[in-house]
């Protein structure tokens, strides 16, 4: 059971704020900010190389807190400066050929689907799109039929940036594992709301960012590789973390998903992540999702009832993400109106989510994104402010 005064007191601006944007960037909770500002004071005290000669332990803590909350091994885990460049550095490095074949979602996140366009022009892959249910999901009944001889891989956004859409990630890592595809999920809206277990997916590699759901610090992100698959890949780019260098024609890859990183990095936020993570897991990430999925239903149930309002979220399950739109009502000025009355919450454009807004029609989006601090109150105050718009 989640104590809501304790996760409310642990951030202080619940005092002022609506924070409705934690698919943007949450906000840090008490002790990751005391984390990592500690880790920065020590810098500035005894030298930044230093501070982290004797932060080794908390920076370990990252790989270990990452592989409990994921289910995986410490070695199967990477640190990332984003959820982009986490799954860049996984697309980027496997060995697709002229002629290879990847499967997508139109819901897939708009800059790994622009890498994709990119690799596919550069290396000559062609790209399958599979369809969508009637639920608006991505209809794993229909993948089968879509595999062809050079079919590689399979991409997956597990919960879009600009719906409340959860994937059935699962079923699509059961369907790739039949078939021998390689499985990357794009986690970065999920970890942090609700219980990832990426064995029981089944994906090969799975990416994602500290600050949103996680409640980690802004420039962090992370990266899961299943060992045997780590273990057989070259990454696109290597420096002294990646790789020990042996000789004049010689170098020696870092063990499993470490080859990934890159030698400079926000230790502070390492350190400040991993306490992240932690504290999900001490909230629980069953509980954080038993609370935020009902309070995200209930907001969208409210604001379809107002007047010109129409939320646009499909899918069969629904996570903390709540998009709408309201008639006559430009996007840009609805977040300045609402944060002018201390409400924060994102847009999404057409062109963010291009495929996606094509095929469902959508205009521009509000996406208000809820975690388990916020209270039914607030979901009361931000509909009212809809309805005042
Ligand atoms: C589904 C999804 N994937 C990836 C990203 C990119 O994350 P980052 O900005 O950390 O690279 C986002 C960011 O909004 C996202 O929503």
């Amino acid at each position: 059971m989640i104590d809501i005064n304790a996760l409310r007191a642990d951030t202080p601006a619940c005092e002022r704020l609506v924070h409705f944007n934690n698919a943007g960037a949450s906000l840090m909770p008490a002790p990751v900010y005391a984390a990592m500002t500690e880790h920065l004071a020590r810098e500035q005290a005894v030298g930044g190389y230093e501070a982290q000669a004797d932060a080794a332990e908390a920076m370990f803590g990252f790989y270990t807190a990452m592989a409990e909350l994921l289910n995986a091994q410490a070695e199967e885990i990477a640190f990332m400066e984003s959820a982009t460049k986490a799954w860049d550095a996984v697309f980027y490095s496997l060995p697709l050929v002229p002629g290879d074949r990847v499967m997508v979602h139109r819901s897939t996140y708009s800059s790994n689907y622009l890498a994709l366009l990119q690799t596919a022009r550069r290396r000559g892959l062609g790209i399958d799109f599979v369809p969508s249910d009637t639920h608006g999901q991505i209809d794993v009944s229909a993948m089968p039929g879509l595999v062809r001889d050079r079919t590689k891989l399979v991409l997956l956004t597990h919960c879009p940036s600009q719906s409340g859409l959860i994937q059935p990630a699962e079923a699509v890592g059961r369907f790739a594992r039949e078939h021998e595809l390689l499985y990357l999920l794009d986690a970065c809206q999920s970890v942090g709301q609700m219980p990832i277990d990426v064995q029981a997916i089944g994906c090969d590699a799975l990416t994602g960012t500290g600050r949103k759901f996680l409640r980690g610090p802004r420039g962090t992100g992370f990266l899961y590789m299943r060992r045997e698959l780590a273990e057989r890949i070259e990454p696109h780019v290597v420096d002294l973390e990646a790789a020990e260098w042996l000789g004049r024609e010689s170098y020696r890859l870092a063990p499993g998903a470490r080859r990934f990183e890159a030698w400079e990095r926000n230790v502070a936020g390492q350190i400040a992540l991993g306490r992240a993570m932690r504290y999900a897991l001490e909230t629980g990430l069953d509980s954080i999702a038993a609370r935020v999925q009902p309070m995200a239903q209930s907001l969208r149930e409210r604001l379809a009832a107002l007047r010109g309002v129409e939320v646009h979220d499909p899918g069969e399950h629904r996570s903390a993400i709540v998009t709408l739109s309201k008639l006559g009502v430009d996007v840009g000025e609805a977040k300045a109106a609402l944060r002018a009355q201390g409400i924060n919450v994102s847009v999404v454009p057409r062109e963010w989510a291009l495929l996606d807004a094509e095929d469902r029609d959508l205009p521009d989006l509000i996406r208000a994104s809820l975690h388990a601090y916020n209270t039914e109150a607030e979901v009361m105050r931000f509909v009212e402010a809809v309805s005042g718009l």
